[in-house]
Parts: C-alpha cells; structure tokens; sequence
C-alpha cells in the first residue's frame, strides 16, 4: 500500500535486454543501526547514504521519540544527536515501526534496559509477527512486555531499573534477535553474552565496535560467542551507508532472466554474512562477475556485473547458506523458474515469518503463473522451465511485503506474458527508486 493505504497495483510487462547501470540505494539493515546507535552516542553522528525508505524513516521518528535530535539534511545525508547509553526519554506516544521487522525489534532491545516504558505498534503484517523471540530474552534483563496473544504487536514494553546482564544462546538464526539483546546489554552493567549456533549479518557487532564499544566474537563449537561490556560510552561515528545487496539482488537477477542483458550494480558490499545469493547464482552458471574488489569502511566491496545467462541450472541450495541469503529467496525462487532442472531450498523455516509467509506468497503465485513449486515447512523446491518458457500472464498477491512485489515484477520482465502484482506500495519500504531504476534499464513497468 503507499503511505495513505492505497493498493498500487502495478504491471510488468515481458521487456527487451536491461542495459545500463543500477545505483541501488543504501543498505536497509546498516540505516537502521546507524539511526539508533548515533542516538545512543553523546555527540553528533553524521550519516551519508542513508536509505530513505519508509521502514527507516518510521525508526528515524522512534529515535526523535526517544529524545534523539534526528534531522534530514538532504540527498540522503543526516545527523543525528544522541542522548546516550541509559539515555532514552519515555516517549509521549505509541511509536509505529510500520513494517519493520528490524525497527521494532531493535529498538525495543535498545530501550529495554531503561527505566522507561513504550508502546509499539506496526501495519498489518508487522503486528502479525512473532515478538516473543525478542521479548523473551529481554525479559532475562528484567524487563516486561505485554502484548497480543501470541506475543504480537502492539505491545509494551516496561524497561529493567536495575537491568542485569545476560548470556543467551538464540534458538533461532536471526540478525534482529542477536542485535536486540547486545543494544539491551549496552545498558546492564558488565557483560552480555550471546552465542549463535549459525553466522548472521554482524553489522551490529561491526558498528558497535565502529562506535567504541568492546565486543569481541570468538569462534568455538558451540557457535559464535559475542561478548559486549556494558555501560560504554558510545562515540558518535561519520557513516558513509553502503549500498543493499538485497536490493541488488533485483536488478542482478532480472539481467540473469531477461535476454541480451548487460547491467552494472556498482559499490555492493559483499559482508559474506550477505552476499549468499550471489555465490548461490554463480554456482547455476550465472554469468556474474566482480569487478574492481575493495575493501570500504571495513567492508568488501564490488562492482556486480549481470549479463543474461542462458544456461542456468537448478541446484541445491546449500541450507548452510541459508542465513547470509534470508531475504534472497524469493528472487532466487524467480531465477530458478528460468532454470533447467529443480532449485532446492533446504532449511528455511524462518522464510515463513518474514513480513510474509514468504514460502507460501512464492509459491503461490509462481504456481499461478505457471511454474511447479512444491513446499514443506523448511523447505520448498522449484522446478525450472528454461529461458522463454514461463508462462507467466496471472495477478499475484504482494502480501504487504516489498520483496515479494519486486520478485513478481522481475518474473514479468522473462515470462511470456505479463505478471501483474496486487499492490505494489510496499515496494518504498525497502527500494523507493525500482520503478524508475528498473525502468530505466529497460523494464516495462507500469501502474494500473
Ligand atoms: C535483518 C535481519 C533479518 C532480515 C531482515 C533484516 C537485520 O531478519 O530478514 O530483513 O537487519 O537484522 P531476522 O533477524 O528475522 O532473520
């Protein structure tokens, strides 16, 4: 829906080679932990590339809420004051994380070891989303959270006094889970410990060392073992956001699918905690390339090269993998429609409480459009049909969910038909710039 809740139906109609150069916008999860740890530093963080999507400008108001000043300069560049560790002010209002699952989780961690008390909301899918993964191991700090049946939005949370320090092992592989509770540990004197079994993005324990705190990850057999001590002072940081390789991932995988394509998706961080989908394409036979590697800021960094590959073929999907490529699959579930044989994706049960049932959302439309899918709880296997014969030319439901609207709107660059998509609105959570960046390559898209 956009901003007014008004479905956008949108139309993707088959499309000549995409040529051209994508300058995807900035990295969805690193704005998010830029916003909230510059308002938990005393001073002045400067931000540049933030992505101004609506998932972030949703956490950018929860910080103003908390008593951070947070102000737009323009063309992606902001500043934001901090309060400081322990510093947060009880907001006066409930805050609204729209559809960020990232928003809402991580600054409840932030604020739960404050003598303060919030309430959260969200739209319809973020209020249908488990909490109970985040709210569970901050109750182990002393803080309390009443919310819907099973644990869902809205919800408050009443913030530990005297919050103590934790060691937590996450049951399952999350990014959120293990930020929410190291952003409570700042505040609990002594050390936080979280341990996790399988390797998520690290971009909270990269900044947070960024911003002068001490952490450390020590690689043992019972998983990655992070180890923050409390209390630090957070120093404010100059951030220059890198590109999204999540939304990279669209414009690489249309140029997989879409003949005679030839697209250049410059400065893409490849964090391997990330860049999963990409060795996933290269090990079908895409023809993906990376050019002119670097590192910046402490990350790698390359120039992604697509070019249409007409002799994809089905694999399985390494469930090893699964965590470093989470919010590729449902692209992935498209370029392997346009593959020769079956794509397995093993171990994926967390696919299914993403701001969809993003499984079922895939399946089902891919089914609609043509394509044999079959799924299980973890697990769901696409059967490809080769390049031109998708036959696409069905509506599917976007789900109130950006990465599903997007992964059908690639599918309708390759299909033999058109691929239209219920509503497209969801797409600025993530991507505001698709449409004309995609068009601009060469897509037909358009707005019913
Ligand atoms: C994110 C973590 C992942 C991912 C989400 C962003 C983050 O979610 O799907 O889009 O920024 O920490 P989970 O932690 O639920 O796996």
């Amino acid at each position: 829906m956009s901003a007014h809740g008004t479905p956008i139906p949108m139309q993707s109609a088959p499309c000549g080679p995409l040529n051209g150069t994508a300058n995807v916008p900035g990295d969805k999860s690193i704005s998010h932990r830029s916003l909230i740890l510059g308002a938990l530093s005393v001073g002045e963080t400067k931000i540049s590339g933030l992505l101004e999507g609506q998932d972030v400008l949703d956490t950018a108001k929860a910080m103003r809420a908390f008593g951070a000043e947070v102000t737009d300069l323009g063309e992606g560049n902001w500043s934001v004051h901090g309060v400081g560790v322990g510093g947060f002010a009880e907001p006066a209002n409930v805050i609204y994380c729209g559809n960020s699952g990232t928003g809402v989780r991580l600054i409840m961690g932030a604020m739960a070891t404050s003598a303060i008390t919030a309430t959260f909301t969200g739209d319809a899918s973020l209020n249908k989303r488990p909490m109970a993964r985040v709210t569970d191991p901050l109750a182990l700090f002393g803080a309390q959270a009443v919310g819907r049946d099973g644990g869902r939005l809205p919800m408050t949370i009443v913030g530990a006094a005297d919050p103590v320090p934790v060691r937590y092992e996450v049951p399952v592989p999350s990014a959120q889970v293990k930020s929410a509770v190291l952003l409570a540990g700042l505040n609990a004197p002594g050390q936080t410990v979280v341990i996790e079994r399988e390797a998520t993005r690290d971009h909270t324990e990269r900044m947070l060392a960024g911003f002068g705190a001490e952490i450390t990850t020590e690689v043992t057999e019972e998983g990655r073992v992070i180890t923050l001590t409390g209390q630090p002072e957070l120093k404010p940081q100059v951030i220059a956001v890198p590109r999204d390789p999540s939304s990279a991932a669209f414009p690489v995988c249309a140029a997989l699918i879409v003949p005679g394509s030839d697209v250049l998706v410059p400065n893409i961080g490849l964090n391997p905690t990330r860049a999963g989908l990409f060795e996933t394409l290269r090990d079908m036979g895409a023809d993906l390339t990376y050019e002119n590697p670097r590192e910046e800021g402490g990350e790698p960094v390359a120039d992604l090269r697509a070019r249409f590959s007409p002799d994809l073929k089905g694999i399985e999907v390494p469930p090893e993998r699964a965590a470093s490529m989470i919010d590729e699959y449902p692209v992935l579930s498209v370029v392997a429609a346009f593959a020769q044989g079956q794509t397995v994706m093993r171990g994926v049960k967390e696919l299914r409480v993403k701001e969809s049932d993003r499984i079922e959302a895939m399946a089902t439309g891919l089914r609609a459009n043509g394509v044999e899918v079959e799924d299980g709880p973890d697990w769901w296997i696409v059967t490809g049909m080769g390049h031109g014969k998708v036959p696409g030319g069905t509506e599917v439901e976007s789900h109130l969910d950006h990465r599903i609207a997007m992964s059908f709107l690639c599918l309708g660059m390759a299909a033999q038909q058109p691929v239209r998509v219920d509503d497209g609105g969801p797409i600025a959570t993530s991507f505001p710039i698709f449409e004309p960046l995609m068009t601009g390559l060469g897509a037909t898209l358009t707005r019913l």
